[in-house]
């Protein structure tokens, strides 16, 4: 009789809400998986928040299964202690993308002390790198905090971004999300996950392309990682039909990757809405273009794997290169070369496999033209190709043509010289935008950086916008000029966003509790509101378009305008306010980019 009350208590404690109170308090947080496999998680101190870490939901990528499309986890999660985040994901330098750009071009300086700490708190909450690190973790209201008009809650599933190579998901807890839910009587839950980076997850050339199975085997990992969501998110108290997928960079370049690569055949759709925060359109071709192609052969030499057959070089370094030295050459990239830290223009990136049956059967923006119809939210920071720009090495216009050149490799000589015409060599049109001749670290860095805003971000965003039926599908649209005139050289940098959106809450008693690692900002009061307003765009908002598919409803905040075709309006996120703006600017320079797309790829 005894264990039968104590296994009622605990299946009561298993969904994330509950209506009836009970006395349980010292047994963990539990649920069961497939309805017999009792896992556990951790209950914040304060009571609000649960949350269950490291769940593997594929099968070790080893072995025979490094770099090739993941299997799903086949182990029982009877008993298991999800109480940890499970290891990162390999990659060459730790802490995400804003922390490799402080190693390799110290933008530290230019950041004031409260986001510089937000820098390094990030780093240092990245767990340990291994290359078993396909897991997955969900955080969820406490079931003390329930919602009883609402049985079943929706599920925002972050992919976390980093270049396709930097970043993990022990860096982005959940429990600010989850807190604000609560807060606005809108509860979510929050999942997390890891995927592979870097070679081992987009490793490219025609020795891949040819083995099917190994092609985008990171992509593989984050469908992978939806399916396991949409199949056992209900355990947790999660609605199965009302996951929004979100990310940021990266990660919103692959959330707009599954949002076409619809013509999989799917039971039942594995998400209804997306928001994407600075991507969409990924500037890339195939598997076999000549970039990745020339990596793959870097990578064989520097591995110990420098034969002359693809296939024995592919088998090589699956079975025989050490990650060590995987990484080791990654590294070396990043910190020696011009552009490393982007890749050799984006090598480590998802390409089309020309697999039918794949997620990416033809370059994206080739699928592009058949978008997934659902609600979404896609905006931009205003300045997001300055960090790219302080690690390219043009100081002349013609050094800039000559860029341009290697890094448009299609492009016609007519093309690059059209886009050099519409992005003058004049610090006034450059980026940081709007800041006269201000910012300009060197001769072509303002225009490095407009362009690369542009080319990699803009013209992708207004491409796949112009692409959905606006009129029928919700359709939001955000623009961040929150640093203008605060940061300088950078302006409102690429994942500025992620510093407020993961890593500051507004009400200071509610910071970070609880976590080791997980340091409390001391930030001053004028940074505070200036946080605030940040963190209430990134999180409330969202957290109302992810229950609502609207961001206006019960998030509290000033109207979101929806866009439209003709009204064009988006929401500027000013430093400390949010106003109505018009997505009308540069229209024709990031026109020519939208209609010359093909050309520019990398
Ligand atoms: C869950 O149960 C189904 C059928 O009952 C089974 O096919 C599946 O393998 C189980 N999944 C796990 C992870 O145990
Ligand atoms: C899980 O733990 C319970 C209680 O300790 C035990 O009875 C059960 O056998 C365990 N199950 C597995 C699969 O280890
Ligand atoms: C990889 O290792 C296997 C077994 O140790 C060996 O036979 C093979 O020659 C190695 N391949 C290369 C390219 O070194
Ligand atoms: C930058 O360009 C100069 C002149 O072309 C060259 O000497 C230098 O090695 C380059 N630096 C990097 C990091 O590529």
């Amino acid at each position: 009789m005894l264990l039968c009350y104590r296994l009622i208590a605990s299946f009561l404690l298993s969904i994330c809400f509950q209506l009836l109170p009970t006395a349980t308090a010292d047994l963990p947080p539990t649920v069961w998986i497939n309805g017999s496999q009792p896992l556990t998680g951790t209950l914040s101190p304060d009571g609000l928040v649960e949350s269950y870490l490291g769940i593997p939901y594929a099968a070790p990528p080893l072995g025979p299964l490094r770099f090739s499309r993941p299997i799903p986890f086949t182990g029982s999660y009877a008993n298991f202690s999800a109480t940890e985040f499970g290891p990162s994901c390999p990659a060459a330098l730790s802490g995400g993308t804003l922390a490799a750009f402080d190693d390799i071009a110290g933008i530290g300086k230019y950041l004031p002390p409260h986001m510089r700490d937000a820098l390094h708190d990030a780093r240092a909450q990245m767990t340990p790198m291994d290359e078993n690190c396909l897991s997955l973790n969900v955080f969820c209201p406490a079931a003390k905090n329930p919602s009883p008009l609402k049985p079943l809650l929706p599920v925002m599933v972050w992919i976390h971004g980093g270049a396709f190579q930097f970043g993990g998901s022990s860096m982005y807890p959940g429990d600010p999300f989850v807190r604000d839910g609560i807060a606005l009587n809108l509860p979510v839950i929050i999942v997390t996950f890891n995927y592979r980076l870097g070679a081992l997850g987009f490793l490219g050339g025609s020795a891949v392309l040819k083995d099917q199975q190994s092609a985008n085997a990171g992509l593989h990992d984050q469908r992978l990682a939806l399916e396991w969501v949409s199949k056992h998110i209900e355990a947790f108290g999660g609605d199965p039909s009302r996951i929004v997928i979100f990310g940021e960079s990266a990660g919103a370049q692959s959330v707009y990757m599954h949002t076409v690569s619809h013509h999989i055949q799917e039971q039942k759709p594995l998400f209804s809405a997306a928001i994407m925060q600075s991507g969409s359109i990924i500037p890339t071709g195939y598997v076999d273009d000549k970039g990745p192609e020339q990596l793959f052969w870097r990578l064989a030499e520097n591995t110990g794997c420098d034969v002359t057959d693809g296939f024995a070089a592919l088998e090589c370094l699956r079975y025989n290169a050490t990650l060590d030295a995987i990484i080791d050459f990654q590294r070396n990239l990043v910190r020696n070369e011009q552009s490393g830290i982007i890749t050799a223009y984006l090598g480590w990136s998802p390409r089309s496999d020309r697999d039918q049956s794949g997620l990416l059967p033809a370059p994206v923006h080739e699928l592009s033209m058949t978008p997934r119809a659902i609600p979404q939210i896609t905006g931009n920071q205003q300045d997001e190709g300055t960090l790219f720009a302080l690690v390219l090495n043009a100081t002349t216009g013609k050094e800039t043509e000559e860029l341009f050149q290697s890094m448009f490799g299609r492009a016609s000589t007519q093309q690059i010289h059209q886009a050099l015409t519409l992005y003058p060599d004049n610090p006034f049109s450059g980026a940081p935008f709007d800041t006269g001749l201000r910012n300009a670290v060197t001769p072509q860095y303002k225009r490095l950086a407009a362009v690369l805003t542009d080319i990699i971000f803009q013209a992708g965003r207004r491409l796949a916008l112009a692409r959905v039926p606006v009129a029928a599908v919700p359709t939001y649209v955000y623009q961040s000029t929150a640093l203008h005139n605060i940061i300088p050289v950078l302006g409102t940098f690429h994942a500025n966003d992620l510093i407020w959106q993961w890593r500051e809450d507004e009400d200071p008693s509610l910071r970070w509790p609880g976590r080791p690692g997980q340091g409390i900002l001391k930030v001053p009061s004028k940074a505070a509101v200036a946080a605030a307003t940040q963190a209430k765009v990134y999180r409330r908002y969202f957290i109302a378009f992810a229950t609502h598919h609207d961001p206006n409803i019960g998030s509290g905040l000033p109207m979101w305008p929806r866009f439209s075709d003709l009204g064009r309006d988006m929401l500027g996120v000013g430093p400390s306010m949010v106003y109505v703006d018009r997505d009308t600017f540069r229209t024709e320079q990031i026109g020519f980019f939208a209609q010359n797309y093909a050309g520019f790829m990398m």
